[in-house]
C-alpha cells in the first residue's frame, strides 16, 4: 500500500495523542483508507524533551517539513495565532492538505484560510477545534445537510462547566472552583478566555460558520462569562427548577442570526442541564429533524486526537477519490443570512 507522510507541528499533549491513535489503530486506518500512514517528522521546540521518539524524525525548523516533498499533510497541533497561520498558509500554498485542532486560527481567520486552501486545491479539515472528541462539525455539514438548521446552543467549554459543576455539587466558591480547574490543567494559568466566555464565543463563530453557512463576527456575539455567579446563585436556580450553565447560542429569526455567550437558567429537565464535569455538548434543532444533541469529551489528549486523526482519515480517503480541496471547511451555502450586530 501507498503510505501517507504527515508533519506534525507540535508534540504537547494532543501531538501525543495523534501519535498514539495512528500506532494504535494502524490497521484500521489502514483497511478504511487503502494507505499507510505514519508521522515522518515532527517539529517540536526542544528535541531533548522528545528523546522517546524514535520512529520519527524530530525539527526545530519548520521548513525541513514544509519543503519535504514527500510529506502530504500538515497536522498543526501548537495552538495560538502566530506562528501556526504562517506555517499553514505555507503548507497550503506547498499543496499539502492541513488539518488542524486550532480553535482560535480557525474562528479568527478561517475564512482566509479556506480562501488559501481552495485556491491551491487542498483540504482543510478541524474537526477538534470544537468540542473535542464530538463530532459536531462532521454532523452539522454531512449527517444533518438534509435539514435547515434554525438553532445550535451548546456548553462548549469544559472548564466553565466543570466549575459551575463543582459550584453546585459542593457548594465551593468560584475562587476555589477556579483553582482546583487550574490544578488539574483545564483552565489556563490566565483563565480569562475560559472564565469571561471569549473561547466559547469564538467556537460559536465555527458552529455558526458550519450550521447556518454564514461568518458571525465575534463583535456580533453579545459574550459574557461566569465571574460573577455564586453558589448561592446556583442553589437558590436550583431550588426553583433551574440549573445555571454557560451556554453558547446562536439561532436564526426571520433571516437574521442572533448570537450569544452567556451565564443561563435552564429548566432541570433540560438535556444541556445533565452535562456536568468538563463535558461538552451541542443541542441542533432543525426545522425536519426537531431537537438534537451531542454529548461527550470537550478537550484532552485522545478524545481531542480522535477528531484529528478522524480528519486525517478524511483527507486520505479524499486523495484516494481525487476530490480533496472540496472538503467540510470549504463549505459555504448561498445564504441571505445576516448577524444581529449589538
Ligand atoms: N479551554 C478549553 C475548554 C479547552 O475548557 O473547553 C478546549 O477547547
Amino acid at each position: 500500500k501507498k503510505r501517507l507522510n504527515i508533519g506534525i507541528l507540535g508534540l504537547g499533549t494532543v501531538g501525543s495523542g495523534v501519535l498514539h491513535i495512528l500506532k494504535e489503530h494502524q490497521e484500521k486506518i489502514s483497511q478504511v483508507t487503502g494507505y499507510t500512514m505514519g508521522i515522518k517528522t515532527a517539529l517540536v521546540r526542544q528535541i531533548e524533551k522528545h528523546q522517546n521518539q524514535t520512529d520519527i524524525h524530530l525539527t526545530t525548523d519548520v521548513e525541513t517539513i514544509l519543503k519535504d516533498p514527500e510529506i502530504h499533510i500538515i497536522v498543526e497541533v501548537m495552538g495560538s495565532i502566530e506562528p501556526a497561520k504562517d506555517y499553514i498558509l505555507q503548507a497550503l500554498k506547498q499543496g499539502k492538505h492541513v488539518v488542524t485542532a486550532n480553535k482560535d486560527l480557525i474562528a479568527l481567520h478561517g475564512n482566509e484560510l479556506t480562501q488559501v486552501a481552495k485556491e491551491n486545491h487542498c483540504d482543510l479539515y478541524y474537526e477538534a477545534s470544537v468540542a473535542g472528541g464530538i463530532p459536531i462539525l462532521r454532523a452539522l455539514v454531512d449527517s444533518l445537510a438534509a435539514d435547515n438548521i434554525k438553532k445550535v446552543m451548546g456548553i462548549v467549554n469544559g472548564t466553565t462547566n466543570f466549575m459551575l459543576t463543582k459550584m453546585a455539587k459542593n457548594g465551593l466558591s468560584y475562587e476555589a472552583v477556579l483553582a482546583e480547574a487550574q490544578a488539574l490543567g483545564f483552565a489556563e494559568a490566565d483563565p480569562t478566555n475560559d472564565v469571561d466566555g471569549i473561547d466559547a464565543a469564538r467556537k460559536m463563530v465555527i458552529l455558526s460558520r458550519l450550521a447556518f453557512g454564514m461568518n458571525l463576527p465575534l463583535s456580533a456575539i453579545s459574550t459574557g462569562g461566569i465571574r460573577s455567579v455564586t453558589a448561592t446563585d446556583i442553589q437558590i436556580a436550583h431550588q426553583l427548577g433551574y440549573t445555571i450553565k454557560l451556554i453558547g447560542a446562536a439561532e436564526e429569526q426571520n433571516g437574521t442570526i442572533h448570537g450569544m455567550v452567556g451565564p443561563m437558567l435552564l429548566p432541570n429537565e433540560h438535556p444541556l442541564s445533565g452535562v456536568n464535569n468538563e463535558n461538552n455538548a451541542v443541542f441542533v434543532t432543525g426545522s425536519s429533524v426537531g431537537e438534537t444533541m451531542f454529548y461527550g469529551p470537550g478537550a484532552g489528549e485522545l478524545p481531542t486526537a480522535t477528531s484529528v486523526v478522524s480528519d486525517l482519515i478524511t483527507v486520505a480517503k479524499n486523495i484516494r477519490m481525487h476530490t480533496t480541496g472540496d472538503g467540510f471547511s470549504h463549505y459555504q451555502h448561498e445564504t441571505k443570512l445576516t448577524a444581529k450586530e449589538d
